[in-house]
């Protein structure tokens, strides 16, 4: 699969067989998110990557009873370590940056794991204390989005695009 079949064939996948990823495969996947760019090579991004059952279900419950999370074989909490970011770039670090580095890491994840055959899902809506008690996450780590994934159970249902026309400038707005 090349990259442009890659990025147009992937879709959310939320509902996973129960076998387990080689721990090769998730290794493939983690060292794919870590090859993103991020500002100034900075790197604030750090993986909790969560396998037990309970863990599962609590952070499920974090996200507000997103059962599919609990479903997967792997879920990788993705972080931003906001100490590094805003040494380096203060608060521009602090409340841009550590998104935009994070989800370049995140959707190369989502990536990686389509092109192993995984199906994965971007979860942003969360309670970020819930999931920093239960990660027991230093003060400086910021949530910024789980990402279970797994075997897809059923193929997933490619959503609908707007058309280039609909969001494309040229020159001007
Ligand atoms: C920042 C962000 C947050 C998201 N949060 C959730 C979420 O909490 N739960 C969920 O089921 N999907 C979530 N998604 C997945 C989107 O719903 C999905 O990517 C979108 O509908 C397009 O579908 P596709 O991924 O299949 O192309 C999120 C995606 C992004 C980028």
């Amino acid at each position: 699969m090349n990259t442009i079949e890659c990025i147009k064939s992937r879709a959310s996948v939320r509902s996973f067989k129960p076998d387990k990823i080689p721990d090769s495969v998730l290794d493939e996947i983690l060292d794919s998110a870590v090859h993103a760019p991020s500002a100034g090579n900075v790197q604030d991004w750090e993986f909790v990557v969560v396998s037990k059952q309970d863990t599962k279900n609590r952070l499920a419950g974090a996200a507000w009873g997103q059962e599919f999370v609990s479903q997967a074989p792997a879920v990788i909490v993705v972080c931003s370590n906001l100490r590094t970011i805003h040494n380096a770039y203060g608060e521009r670090g602090n409340s841009l940056y550590s998104i935009q580095n994070t989800a370049t890491a995140t959707q190369n994840m989502l990536l990686a794991a389509w092109e192993k055959g995984l199906g994965s899902c971007w979860v942003g809506s969360f309670n970020d204390e819930k999931v920093r008690e239960i990660l027991v996450l230093p003060s400086h780590v910021r949530p910024m989005a789980i990402v279970p994934i797994g075997y897809p159970a059923t193929e997933p249902k490619k959503t609908r695009r707007k058309k280039l026309g609909e969001v494309v400038h040229k020159e001007f707005y």
